[in-house]
């Protein structure tokens, strides 16, 4: 599999995302808690740019004692990026849809850091 250089590690601070074509594909490149991410920027159910779409926590109940919702909160261990069109989220661990994760997904890169530079291997 061919690696294609993405940008320097620099360029994904602050949240910025780097958009390249790897083998006709555009793929999107985030950076999150010294990890790097790649994905396919099409959203499976109409095509979006979900590499636009924000990070956040998966929504996650808190239960009782007796297993009712107390309250929800954002999830720090899955964390979704959320298709800026019409809202669907994706694991980015897996690139899984949250809602129907046996069914829809994006397309997941290998991300790597070499020096200062980030590649995808496509
Ligand atoms: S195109 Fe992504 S949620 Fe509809």
């Amino acid at each position: 599999m061919a690696e294609v250089r993405a940008g320097r590690v620099s360029d994904l601070a602050d949240g910025q995302r780097i958009l390249l074509d790897v083998d006709g594909r555009e793929v999107f490149v985030f950076e999150r808690e010294g990890r790097f991410y790649a994905f396919q920027n099409v959203c499976p159910h109409m095509g979006g740019p979900v590499g636009e779409g924000i990070l956040m926590g998966k929504v996650e109940a808190v239960l009782g004692e007796h297993r009712e919702t107390v309250r929800e909160r954002f999830s720090k261990a899955e964390i979704h990026l959320v298709c800026p069109w019409h809202g669907w989220e994706f694991d980015i661990e897996t690139g899984l849809c949250a809602a129907w994760p046996t069914k829809y997904g994006i397309r997941r890169y290998e991300a790597v850091q070499r020096g200062e530079d980030v590649y995808v291997v496509g």
